[in-house]
């Protein structure tokens, strides 16, 4: 089984950037953890952050046929992108949408995802521990699939 795991916008400052929200794990680290919690789960991850939405929607059309299922921190982009939303459906692939931080206790604008109505699930607030409940849920699901 091949995933894929697609960070957004500002990700990539992870560790350093308003650590109280977001913790203070690094994305390499991150990364690391979810390849190793892959690897565990006998599945491979590739990871993929951009911070340009068009990037984020070229790399989901390429794992089109090529990937099982996609883990995507969308950052900012959840809550403004009908691009990202498209490519997702276009490509038709299983994903679960996560945050690391719990979206719906903070700006009401963090309410509402142009993703999580077609994903498999939603995982938030866990900090760096919501890419694992992501990656075992988006697992769990693909291998309940006839
Ligand atoms: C985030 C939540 C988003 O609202 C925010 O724009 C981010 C990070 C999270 O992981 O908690 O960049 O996706």
């Amino acid at each position: 089984m091949q995933l894929l795991a697609i960070h957004g916008p500002n990700l990539n400052l992870l560790g350093s950037r308003e650590p109280g929200l977001y913790g203070s794990a690094s994305l390499e680290q991150i990364n690391d953890d979810l390849r190793c919690r892959a690897g565990s789960l006998g599945v491979e991850v590739d990871c993929f952050q951009s911070n340009h939405e068009g990037a984020l929607v070229d790399r989901i059309h390429d794992a089109r046929g090529q990937v099982d299922g996609i883990l995507i921190n969308a950052g900012a982009y959840t809550h403004t992108s009908i691009a990202i939303r498209d490519a997702l459906l276009a490509v038709a692939i299983p994903y679960v949408e996560l945050h690391l931080s719990n979206v719906h206790t903070r700006e009401p604008f963090r309410h509402h995802s142009f993703l999580a109505d077609r994903a498999v699930g939603v995982i938030c607030g866990f900090g760096a521990g919501s890419y694992g409940l992501a990656l075992e849920g988006l697992v769990a699901h693909l291998r309940a699939q006839p």
